[in-house]
């Protein structure tokens, strides 16, 4: 692999060539560290009007040739996964880049047995188990189309995307144990399939020895599934802009999008981006604690990491099981060099008590990364100071499902760290801020909505089967320019903090303010455990603050809790920023990746109470009435 970006300067000298030349500096990366089949003909070419964008045009290859035949020779031995099952006392498991190929083979092969082919979609629903990194890299072996559904969506979510996809094959398991519970995925498939007309098979893993129906001629075991099955399969062909997978996505309206990437430019940018940001060396342990459902775990556990031939560790459990010292606890199993999370798990784990800390060294640790949404000064120094002992970088990646890859992040050790800023572009990406009409903002020191000016290899191409959406939800509002939908503030450095959602601004008395802001400050409150901010329409001021909080869970009796909390966003922000209403609540209505959802407490704020949309995917759906009676509703 080619030397990573050691220091600060050449950081920014090869940010310049990226700018000035991105066919030579995606060319000559791309040449140099991945196996073809095929040359392309041109780097890239580009039309935001239409949305059509190509990486590395006429080009064939296989992600999985990358992923896994070329690391044969030099490293077959080393472990290229490790993986820790929810129960501590389970033997773990890990597979060596030779066993790896070999498992992914079978399960290719078994695929095609059953009559899978290139561009046929098929459905994965698993737990965080080994198979199901087979089964993404046996997919993709064999050039047929995987979505990944996160194993703790309902089964309507499930049908709405096997549906959406014509997936004709769904891989599943009995039953996904997390933390104390088994969910009975094969039930939840079950019921899906009940409203889908397009799935022949279901290949079911034994993973919990739990009872489920088999359905004659339509359910198979995993193991009779692989039985006899060759551990040699030939990579297909693939062109460089054949789809790779489809992820879902939720949208600020609207069903689920299903997002489509790419062979060829995903492939590249999740190895390089992987490489520079994390600045993973041979011999590295790396964990990333995101489950292969969602985006990160697809880029940054599978693809990114073993095409840069590393060792990743795959997680099934909770932080919680069996109590919050977890994941340190796997830190110092394996020796963890890297290790990469999100803030919602970061504050959680803050919150414990410190003995489950104590009981590890984490001395291995010397990266840490955060990835998700905005992390607050609180989180990120209790990150820093308790996790990392004060001297490993955090990188602070910025990226979306949509991006395939991280774009806006410290590079470890080089770039200078700012606590809750993701700092700067990688190489290749051209970051803007618009105003509210829709120019860009010259000024170093800004603040505005984030674009993208230039096309990077890993963005998503389209949204299976409607392409028109791609294009309003992305390239509509700032014609010209790829539209995140976040806000962000640039300071004088040319730093970038992300603000939060656009749709999560509020505008105060013609005061533009951050929902993410002014958590942050009420965060930094010692009784206070989580904050969500959401605008609500006023009469005078055009928008005022409401604030959601849930408080530490020992926290000692804070009789002037309200006023204090006023005074430090006063304090960190400015009188105007300060909430008009405040509600201590039981939980805040969350994801099941963990974000909050603001959308909800928005129409609660404003008075809603019907019309609250889909709550049926939240992760604790009962808070929404108990938010409802402290607030009179
Ligand atoms: C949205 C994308 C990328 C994998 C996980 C989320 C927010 C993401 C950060 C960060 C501030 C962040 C943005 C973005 N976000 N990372 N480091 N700092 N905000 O993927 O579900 O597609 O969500 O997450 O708002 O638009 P996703």
């Amino acid at each position: 692999m080619k030397e990573q970006i050691s220091s600060f300067d050449e950081y920014q000298k090869v940010y310049q060539e990226s700018l000035n030349d991105p066919s030579k500096f995606w060319g000559d990366y791309a040449r140099e560290n991945f196996v073809w089949k095929k040359p392309w003909n041109k780097v890239y070419s580009a039309d935001f009007e239409k949305a059509k964008f190509s990486w590395f045009e006429g080009a064939a290859l296989n992600i999985t040739e990358n992923c896994l035949d070329r690391h044969l020779s030099e490293r077959g031995d080393q472990t290229a996964i490790i993986w820790e099952p929810n129960e501590p006392g389970e033997q773990h498991k890990t597979f060596t880049y030779n066993e790896l190929h070999a498992e992914v083979c079978r399960v290719a092969n078994a695929l095609k047995s059953i009559g899978v082919k290139k561009g046929d979609r098929v459905c994965l629903y698993l737990p965080m188990v080994p198979e199901l990194a087979f089964a993404v890299l046996a997919c993709a072996r064999i050039g047929a189309v995987h979505s990944v559904v996160f194993a703790g969506f309902s089964s309507k979510s499930l049908s709405d995307r096997i549906n959406d996809a014509s997936c004709s094959v769904v891989l599943t398991s009995d039953g996904g144990p997390r933390g104390e519970k088994v969910t009975p995925l094969k039930d939840i498939v079950d019921q899906a399939l009940e409203s889908c007309d397009c799935v022949d098979t279901v290949v079911v893993l034994n993973r919990a020895n739990n009872d489920c129906a088999m359905t004659e001629g339509r359910d198979i075991w995993w193991h009779d599934f692989i039985d006899g099955q060759s551990s040699k399969c030939p990579a297909e062909e693939m062109d460089s802009e054949d789809p790779l997978f489809i992820l879902y996505t939720s949208g600020s309206t609207g069903k689920p999008k299903g997002m489509v990437h790419s062979s060829g430019g995903y492939m590249v940018y999740t190895t390089y981006s992987f490489q520079q940001v994390f600045q993973y060396k041979p011999g590295d342990i790396y964990w990333c604690t995101a489950d292969i459902g969602w985006i990160t775990g697809h880029s940054y556990i599978v693809y990114g990491p073993l095409s840069a031939g590393a060792t990743t560790v795959m997680f099934e459990g909770t932080p919680a099981y069996p109590d919050m010292g977890r994941f340190w606890d796997v830190v110092d199993k394996y020796k963890v060099n890297i290790f990469y999370t999100a803030p919602t798990a970061i504050r959680a784990l803050a919150q414990c008590d410190p003995a489950h800390l104590t009981r590890t060294t984490r001395e291995s640790l010397r990266v840490l990364g955060t990835v998700g949404e905005p992390i607050n000064q609180e989180a990120w120094d209790w990150y820093n100071t308790e996790i990392g002992g004060g001297d490993c970088p955090i990188v602070d990646t910025w990226w979306q499902t949509e991006t395939g890859g991280i774009l806006i992040s410290p590079l470890a050790g080089v770039t200078p760290i700012k606590p809750t800023y993701a700092t700067l572009p990688l190489p290749g990406i051209q970051p803007v801020l618009m105003d509210e009409n829709g120019v860009e903002i010259p000024d170093m020191e800004a603040e505005g909505r984030l674009c993208m000016k230039q096309p990077w290899p890993s963005m998503a191409r389209t949204i299976y089967g409607n392409h028109q959406r791609y294009i309003n939800t992305y390239f509509s509002q700032f014609p010209g320019f790829y539209f995140t939908g976040d806000g962000s503030r640039r300071d004088s450095d040319g730093d970038y903090r992300i603000t939060g959602r656009v749709d999560d601004i509020v505008i105060v008395s013609g005061h533009n303010l951050g929902t993410a802001e002014i958590e942050d400050a009420i965060d930094e409150h010692k009784a206070v455990a989580e904050a969500a901010v959401v605008g609500y329409p006023h009469e005078v001021k055009g928008n005022s603050i409401c604030a959601f909080l849930t408080l530490e869970k020992h926290s000692e009796n804070y009789p002037n809790l309200f006023t204090e909390v006023l005074d430090l966003v006063s304090e960190t922000i400015g009188p105007i920023a300060k909430p008009e209403r405040m509600y201590i609540v039981p939980g805040l209505p969350k994801t099941r990746s963990g974000k909050i959802m603001r959308r909800i407490l928005r129409k609660l704020a404003a008075g809603e109470t019907d019309n609250l949309g889909d709550i049926s995917t939240l992760l604790n759906p009962e808070v929404v009435e108990a938010i409802k009676s402290e607030m009179g509703l």
